[in-house]
């Protein structure tokens, strides 16, 4: 793989910026605290520009490059860990510099934007000036990660520059985890927990000031705290309460569009990097980028000190997890290779491995982490000096036909594209290798599309419902989604009862809303879940509900196999519908002990299944917490589905004369996927998971259901589609 060589920072000519101050420091590098009035973006220029240095580390080849990196950098880790050698270290980072006009900036106005280079100190600095400069009064800070991983090791070393225990002055709060005191001051906090806490406390009294990080991530919750915190801020502001001050900060934002939905607030710009970062791009495309960022670690291995870490961006846990095995393999084979510590990232590893890629390595040999996005933004993880980006990243995307999230490899950012580079340079001079060319870069969309528009909506209103904003359809949000669909998702809302209109015509939460609330499923699976004990099926429910999130498990070989896994397929296949087949092949699997040679024999894919029981387990310990009764049907198995209907009761499609079927909520035509068991069946009513289209509109994950069920479970909804048959002859 060649690389081409580009000078740091690839997006520095996009825009431009007024300077209004700049400081001369002591070191030569110029760093400058700036307000800016137009140009969306800052990326500044490298601190020692390598244009202007024509030693540039790495030139076209970088075979001979070697020798330039040892000149450069420290060929040992740096482990710094008393608070004096910690308190040098920060002294040397560009945003102490600019810590005095940064702070009067602050004190100005209660609302400001930080832009400062990747590496320049924002997030464990500015809080620490905060606290420092009793700029707190009695109130504490908060700044919110998209990440736990982030919270929890940044929240380590601020507390370690501190000179604190973990906990003490300086703490952390993620999911399931909290490790604060009343003496905390400073906490990391997932943008989730934040968001928690706000359904709690609307006007987030605890805090003086909330410093919202890696605002260019634009994650659902992030967005949904903008709301949020400038709402608490005004009624703080109106009722003459203890003020808030809002920062938000990111290396890569789009400042404008931040500051004009804040109020047109001040952007804050901090100019300079501690250390060179070199990024380079591949000279042509690669076929495969898996390959590519194989290779680059074999030739960068081979060159670099051994104490050069290299953080490789792939994008799932299965690629990592392959990726690790051909690594250690290439080492083992070319015995003349040194030895490398290989190590996975990714969210679903327990947390106490994840968090050892953030100790200081004690052993001379390589180390190389292959991680998913979780480690894009924040992070500085000890020894790297390389970055690989694949240019890939699995995104989230709502399946509004299913009501599902999925995930999908897709393109990142350039904006993305930038924070991975920003891991190496951290602590010495460091390089990324974007396993793409320049060209195909400039084709990367400049920032992520905001969460919010590929997500479910539905799951949006509820959470603001549970924050106690009652006008959804007007809530302020950065990007506004359709209001159509906005006027939808209460639609569904009021259907499935977890919101009502109060005598004022008002929407508010009722009790199951609440509840529904706690599960990270489209209300209307959720839903399916609380009323499991009613039906006596909490255990059915809960598996099939963790099957339809899960991936396929059935695999279907090509060629001669296929016939015979079409048979083995066969054997779960139930006469009531696709739903009751899942629940049968979970149950198989669960009666084998999750045995992997089961699932080869079984054509079922063992790695989904064993996802799946995951699912399963998480949604459990929330019923568990919601005090929902596991109860299980045994051969009744009616219940179930009439229990799936109370989620489902708008997905239902009924027989016509000329045997087609037709929904009941569009009158669409649709007809049963050929790979449903229930595919040669004709039940005067089904009801279906979701509806793909391709050359028709197929009806995926099919079961039959009784007329009279569904004015049972929903009878207003039915008299309003006014089925054929008469509700009368249906009554209980
Ligand atoms: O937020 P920003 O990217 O501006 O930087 P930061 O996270 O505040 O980190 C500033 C610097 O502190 C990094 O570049 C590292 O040199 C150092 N640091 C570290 O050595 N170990 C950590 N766990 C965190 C930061
Ligand atoms: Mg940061």
């Amino acid at each position: 793989q060649k690389f081409d060589n580009q000078t740091c920072n690839p997006l520095k000519n996009a825009y431009s910026i007024n300077q209004l101050k700049g400081v001369q420091l002591s070191n030569g590098k110029t760093i400058n605290l700036k307000k800016f009035n137009q140009g969306d973006f800052k990326f500044n220029v490298n601190a020692n520009s390598p244009s202007k240095n024509s030693n540039s580390i790495i030139n076209n080849s970088f075979k001979n490059s070697n020798g330039k990196h040892m000149k450069n950098g420290k060929s040992s880790i740096n482990i710094r860990k008393n608070t004096k050698d910690l308190l040098k270290h920060r002294k040397a980072l560009p945003i102490y510099d600019v810590r005095k006009d940064l702070l009067s900036y602050l004190k100005k106005g209660d609302t400001n934007i930080l832009i400062g280079e990747t590496g320049s100190g924002k997030t464990t600095q500015v809080p620490q000036f905060l606290y420092e400069e009793m700029m707190l009064n009695k109130g504490s800070v908060v700044i919110t990660q998209p990440r736990r991983v982030a919270a929890i090791s940044m929240a380590t070393r601020v507390a370690e520059e501190a000179g604190t225990e973990l906990g003490e002055i300086v703490g952390y709060s993620v999911r399931f985890e909290e490790m604060i005191s009343d003496r905390t001051k400073i906490k990391f906090a997932t943008d989730g927990m934040l968001l928690r806490e706000a359904m709690l406390d609307p006007l987030l009294k605890r805090y003086s000031w909330i410093i919202l990080d890696e605002a260019h991530e634009r994650t659902v919750n992030t967005d949904i705290l903008f709301g949020i915190v400038k709402r608490a801020q005004k009624i703080r502001k109106e009722k003459g309460k203890s003020p808030l001050h809002i920062l938000v900060m990111s290396a890569t934002m789009n400042a404008q569009k931040f500051s004009s939905y804040f109020n047109d607030c001040p952007m804050l710009m901090a100019e300079g990097r501690e250390h060179k970062l070199e990024i380079l791009f591949t000279a042509e495309k690669s076929d495969d980028y898996i390959i590519a960022c194989l290779s680059t670690v074999i030739k960068i291995h081979k060159q670099a000190p051994v104490t050069h870490g290299i953080l490789v961006f792939l994008t799932g846990q299965e690629e990592i997890d392959n990726a690790c095995l051909a690594l250690s393999k290439i080492i083992k084979r070319c015995n003349y290779l040194a030895p490398i510590k290989i190590s996975p990232l990714y969210s679903a590893l327990p947390q106490h491995l994840q968090m050892e890629v953030f100790q200081p390595s004690d052993t001379e040999e390589r180390h190389v982490i292959f991680s998913t996005n979780i480690a894009e933004t924040s992070v500085t993880i000890p020894g790297i000096r390389y970055v690989i980006d694949s240019g890939k990243a699995k995104i989230r995307t709502y399946n509004p036909s299913s009501g599902f999230d999925i995930l999908k490899v897709r393109q990142i950012s350039q904006a993305q594209a930038w924070q991975r580079a920003g891991r190496a340079g951290r602590e010495g001079p460091g390089s990324c290798y974007h396993a793409y060319t320049e060209a195909q870069y400039k084709k990367m969309p400049i920032m992520p599309a905001p969460e919010i528009h590929r997500t479910n909506l539905a799951t949006v209103v509820l959470q603001l419902l549970t924050v106690g904003v009652k006008d959804v359809i007007n809530f302020d949000f950065m990007d506004r989604p359709r209001q159509e669909y906005l006027l939808n998702a209460v639609e569904q809302l009021l259907s499935l009862e977890a919101a009502e209109k109060d005598s004022n015509g008002e929407l508010r939460l009722t009790e199951e809303g609440k509840k529904m609330a706690a599960f990270p499923l489209d209300p209307k699976y959720a839903k399916i879940l609380l009323m499991g004990p009613k039906y006596k099926c909490t255990h059915e429910v809960l598996t099939i509900v963790a099957m339809l999130s899960g991936e396929q498990v059935n695999t279907v070989p090509s060629g001669k196999m296929r016939s015979v896994a079409t048979a083995r397929h066969r054997k779960f296949a139930s006469v009531e519908g696709d739903h009751m087949t899942m629940l049968k092949i979970y149950q198989t699997f669960k009666a084998s002990k999750k045995n992997k040679q089961w699932c080869h024999e079984n054509f079922l894919n063992y790695r989904n299944l064993i996802y799946i029981s995951a699912v399963r387990k998480q949604l459990s310990d929330i019923c568990y917490k919601a005090g929902l009764k596991m109860l299980s049907c045994g051969e009744n198995t009616d219940d179930v589905r009439r229990c799936l209907l109370t989620g489902l009761f708008t997905q239902v499609a009924e027989l016509q004369a000329d045997r087609k079927y037709l929904t009941l909520s569009n009158h669409d035509e649709a007809q049963i996927h050929p790979s449903s068991c229930l595919f040669s069946s004709r039940s005067p009513y089904l009801m279906y998971t979701e509806i793909i289209t391709t050359s028709n509109a197929y009806m995926h994950g099919v079961s039959w259901v009784a007329p009279e069920w569904l004015y049972q479970v929903a009878p207003d909804y039915f008299r309003k589609h006014h089925i054929k048959a008469d509700p009368a002859h249906y009554a209980k």
